[in-house]
């Protein structure tokens, strides 16, 4: 008879998701998201029990290196970046599984050591024929990468064994583009077994927007053009683009965060409510919000774009954009984007949702501001409530993760006097546990064969939809000589024009 564990916790009914045996071959080994995030969140599901103890990385290069030099390539990364800590016999248990085959992505004498490592891997760890295969290259190479991989027989799965593919953003640079992506991996695997990694949805707090509107009475009865003024959607980076020259330059910031990360962001705000969790019913009201998204017709008005000039980010001179290592000088990438969007259904008509980006601004953070109408009447004198500005709900999804509402309360006092004040909700303050990475999260569902947290192909579409216009307007701008990003000093909060789109609207910006 199977006892109870007296030492559980009667209220934790969870089963820990923990991978079946499987392996992941990683495409890209030296690039900066190998080494800082995938590397070492694999550690740390290993870390965590989550991983099968048979589990395999081979690692795919060109480069002429040993399985020890690949393990000590993973080393390296998971002592500088893992978040948990580094356990010796996690260690050796995870890298006895260590490969690395050498080779391009043409070499067809490449792909056929692959084959074998592969073959042999599910005899000597058991990895049952499991493999997730993880293209951490520019997307380029993705069509190259795939037809290999069907060509050595690597992407079709034998019996009950599952093989998979998992692509980074950016997907496409226009919707032309994207949908050419799709022809291209889906000639290869099954719409199911294609995952599209958008890490912002494998963080916990943009998981728990869901979380806050369906699991709680209060908020969504005024989640509506009823009660909501307008939304801001914020994702400022103090970072410049680093050594990022030749992905960043001729991409940008609207590319680069707005068509993945802050649209989703916008669809978990304002979508319905999904019929479960599932990944379907996710995807229909996630799809059903983005095909409502429409842009305002004077696209001069209603957007503003910036290039950060020379200023000073913690504490220190930084140089600006066009100076950067790699960067052409004539260059009219955006580093900051603005746009204003509307959603035309009876829940959102009327009510603007503000999206801004940006690099070198003045902090790292990324929150959705919900900013509610003010009071119908207010019976104080105008002096007691000078100071009374409009009620919001505050997601911060990082730094400092938690919620904000801002509301008007009485300063103690002889007189009725009102100011806005905050209610906080930390995480760190209500849970022990602390968060686990983006990364732990997706690379444990993609070894699961779990997809409600990987954009679909359909919504990736909806997205350059949405964007496309915006980012003709700004080309069409270019060409003509008509306007260019406008320069923003580092470390403050965007170009002017970003300003003047809310002022246009009677509104500002939050300063976070
Ligand atoms: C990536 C962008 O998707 O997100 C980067 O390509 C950006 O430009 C990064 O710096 C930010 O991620 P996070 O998780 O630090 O907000």
């Amino acid at each position: 008879m199977n006892r109870p564990n007296p030492l559980r916790d009667p209220r934790d009914r969870r089963l820990p998701r923990i991978a079946g045996p499987c392996g992941m071959v990683l495409f890209g080994v030296t690039g900066d998201l190998s080494r800082k995030k995938i590397m070492p969140a694999i550690y740390d599901l290993a870390n965590r029990g989550l991983l099968p103890p048979g589990f395999s990385l081979t690692g795919f290069a060109r480069r002429d290196w040993a399985d020890q030099d690949f393990a000590q390539i993973v080393h390296d990364s998971v002592k500088a970046h893992a978040r948990t800590e580094f356990r010796e016999e996690v260690w050796k248990q995870l890298a006895e599984g260590f490969r690395f085959v050498p080779g391009d992505f043409d070499d067809d004498q490449a792909f056929e050591r692959l084959r074998r490592t592969i073959e042999e891997l599910d005899e000597l760890r058991g990895t049952g024929g499991n493999h997730a295969f993880y293209l951490a290259i520019p997307p380029g190479f993705f069509g190259d990468v795939v037809r290999q991989l069907k060509e050595h027989g690597l992407a079709e799965a034998r019996g009950d064994s599952w093989r998979r593919v998992v692509v980074e953003k950016p997907f496409g640079h226009d919707l032309e583009s994207a949908r050419e992506l799709q022809r291209t991996l889906g000639d290869v695997f099954p719409s199911g077994s294609i995952f599209r990694i958008d890490h912002y949805l494998g963080k916990e707090t943009v998981q728990n927007i869901l979380a806050v509107r369906f699991a709680n009475e209060m908020f969504e009865p005024v989640w509506n053009s009823n009660y909501v003024d307008h939304v801001q959607i914020t994702m400022a980076e103090d970072i410049g683009i680093g050594g990022r020259a030749g992905y960043y330059d001729g991409i940008g910031a609207a590319r680069d965060v707005i068509q993945n990360h802050l649209l989703q962001l916008l669809s978990l705000v304002a979508m319905e409510e999904p019929t479960s969790f599932e990944a379907d019913s996710l995807r229909i009201e996630k799809q059903k919000v983005l095909s409502s998204v429409t842009l305002p017709r004077r696209l001069d008005l209603t957007t503003a774009r910036g290039q950060y000039a020379a200023g000073w980010a913690g504490g220190e001179k930084v140089i600006g954009f066009l100076e950067e290592e790699g960067i052409k000088r004539t260059s009219t990438t955006e580093t900051f984007a603005a746009v204003k969007l509307n959603i035309e259904n009876r829940r959102w008509a009327g009510v603007p949702f503000y999206l801004r980006t940006g690099k070198r601004l003045g902090r790292r953070v990324t929150e959705v501001a919900i900013v509610f109408k003010r009071a119908p009447h207010l019976p104080f004198s105008d002096s007691a409530t000078e100071e009374l500005t409009q009620n919001a709900l505050v997601i911060r999804i990082q730094p400092d993760e938690g919620m904000t509402l801002r509301f008007g309360s009485k300063v103690p006092g002889t007189a009725m006097e009102i100011r806005d004040v905050n209610m906080d909700f930390v995480y760190g303050g209500a849970f022990t546990e602390s968060s686990p990475e983006a990364y732990e999260r997706l690379i444990l569902d993609v070894l699961l064969g779990d997809p409600p947290l990987f954009p679909r192909h359909e919504e990736v579409e909806l997205s350059w939809m949405i964007l496309d216009p915006v980012l003709d307007h700004w080309a069409r701008d270019d060409e003509k000589g008509k306007s260019k990003p406008e320069q923003y000093e580092a470390g403050t909060w965007g170009p002017a024009s970003a300003d003047e789109m809310l002022a246009r609207d009677g509104r500002v910006w939050r300063r976070p």
